[in-house]
């Protein structure tokens, strides 16, 4: 049983991630897509907001499930029994700090692997931060985000 996990703080879930949720998703048997409670990062939706912004994203997806998590990632992927960490990649401004990540999760875990997809050419540019600043401006997010994301968007800038 292949078991990958697919981090991050989703705030909100985009068609991003989604994308690297989907093709993660076949290539393994299982994702837990782990919500991190990223406190440092002052995020806009909760914790709870957010994963269940991603379980209704995935809901179509047979074996996706999502779960919130806090502490270290490492922990999180064992205690699930994890054998992979999968992240997406998008622009080289990305790589510095998921090259710095992905070695310290390996020093932390060895036994866990981080595998990266990279984004497609649509996605390269898109980012949680750049919807929520579109959404803040009261523009539109629809090409970025599920309905229902956008809604609860345009609900947190009404
Ligand atoms: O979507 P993000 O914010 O780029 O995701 C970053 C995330 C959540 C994957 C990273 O901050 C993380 O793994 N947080 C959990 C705490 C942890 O394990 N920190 C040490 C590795 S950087």
């Amino acid at each position: 049983m292949r078991r990958a996990i697919t981090p991050g703080t989703f705030d909100p879930i985009t068609f991003g991630h989604l994308d690297v949720i989907k093709r993660a998703s076949q290539l393994v048997d299982e994702v837990i897509v782990a919500v991190a409670a990223s406190a440092g990062k002052k995020p806009l939706f909760t914790l709870e907001e957010r994963a269940e912004l991603a379980r209704e994203a995935t809901l179509d997806i047979p074996n996706v499930t999502v779960e919130p998590f806090e502490g270290l990632l490492v922990d999180f992927a064992r205690s699930k029994n994890a054998q992979v960490l999968v992240k997406g990649l998008r622009a080289i401004t990305d790589f510095e700090y998921e090259f710095q990540m992905a070695a310290l999760n390996y020093e932390l875990g060895r036994e866990v692997e981080t595998v990266f997809i990279m984004s497609p050419p649509q996605y390269m540019y898109l980012s949680s931060s750049i919807v929520r600043e579109l959404a803040s401006l009261h523009s539109s997010v629809d090409n970025f985000v599920p309905p229902h994301v956008a809604a609860a968007l345009s609900k947190k800038f009404q």
